[in-house]
């Protein structure tokens, strides 16, 4: 008989989305089931349907999810990076909830595999198997923390639904681009579009995920709205938002940051208390949202504290060189 044991990131089965919430999550599903069919679409792709009770995101208060003390959603909701919206922390709320349509949203996967895909987010996350709750540390590169309730699918679910070629090493993820609606594109502000990269065995590992909700609610269009990256032990700026392309590669992809200022972040990302961004520390960070007076910064943890979880990845890896 199998027997699972649970891993140490996870929730108990009580605080796991319901298999109800796991149905009525796709968004369209969710739409009908809060019977705001057409004309919530745009609402709910840009999250905005919280005053209608959302989905039920089964929380069971007495564990891990309250022990990692999720940050507050108006903070996760309204402090974002999201530069195709601008560079202040505040505008992609306003300007990626303007004329920017997140549905239908098309996902190319495609490269070296057996079986490229080309579906819309729905379908893709059905055949993915379903959303799951996760709750995860989010570490910025500029020293700042949440902690963020995400819903989703393992990454590895569709590493294995594309089967990729032994030659394929890495996977290439590359974001929208939509000047017209997005007003950091038309200005330039980075190179677009914008694209992310892992190693073919870090995209396989346990943690990596492909969010598409948070909060029980589908994503908001400012947090990568349909479907974005998350890589808890990574700094953020690995998190990928609202992906259209998934490729898989024999070469190492340069990502849009290591592009932009090669000096300041490199490919791998690796949360990292020992060594320090060339203009500030990363031994420690601010917690965003945190409501106690006494605690609004923590220190940093290896890996942001997934070090069980990731680091067999890096074994032999000079982490200082390969920021
Ligand atoms: N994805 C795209 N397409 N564009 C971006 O500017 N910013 C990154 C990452 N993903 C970014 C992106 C950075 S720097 C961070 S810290 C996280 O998204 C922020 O995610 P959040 O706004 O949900 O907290």
């Amino acid at each position: 008989m199998f027997i699972r044991t649970k891993k140490d990131w996870e929730l108990p089965e009580s605080a796991v989305t319901s298999e109800q919430a796991y149905r009525t999550h796709n968004r369209r599903d969710f739409l009908k089931a809060v019977g705001l069919g057409a004309a919530g679409a745009a609402l709910a792709s840009r999250g905005l349907l919280a005053a209608t009770g959302g989905l039920p995101a089964k929380e069971n208060p007495a564990f891990p999810a309250s022990a990692l003390n999720p940050t507050a959603e108006e903070f996760i909701t309204s402090y974002n990076n999201f530069y195709e919206f601008g560079t202040a922390k505040e505008q992609p709320k306003v300007l990626a909830n303007r004329d920017w349509k997140t549905e239908p949203w098309t996902v190319e996967v495609t490269g070296l595999v057996d079986k490229p895909l080309k579906l819309d987010v729905n379908d893709l996350i059905k055949q993915a198997g379903g959303i799951e709750e996760r709750v995860y540390r989010h570490r910025c590169v500029e020293a700042w923390s949440m902690v963020v309730p995400w819903d989703g699918f393992p990454l590895a679910k569709l590493v294995a639904l594309a089967a990729p070629k032994s030659t394929a090493k890495f996977v290439k993820f590359t974001s929208f681009l939509d000047p017209k609606s997005a007003p950091g594109q038309s200005s330039g502000n980075l190179d677009y579009p914008y694209v992310e990269g892992l190693r073919i065995d870090e995209a396989m590992n346990e943690l990596a995920f492909i969010a598409t909700g948070i909060y029980g609610k589908p994503i908001p269009n400012q947090n990568g709205a349909p479907l974005r990256l998350v890589t808890p032990w990574k700094y953020g700026f690995k998190g990928i938002k609202s992906i259209v392309k998934i490729e898989f590669t024999g070469n190492e992809p340069i990502n849009t940051w290591k592009q932009m200022q090669g000096s300041e972040y490199g490919f791998y990302a690796n949360v990292n208390p020992n060594v320090d961004h060339p203009r500030w520390s990363q031994a420690s960070e601010q917690i965003i949202g945190s409501t106690s007076l006494l605690r609004s910064r923590q220190p940093t943890l290896m890996f942001n504290g997934y070090e069980k979880q990731v680091a067999s990845l890096y074994t032999g890896l000079d982490l200082r060189r390969n920021y």
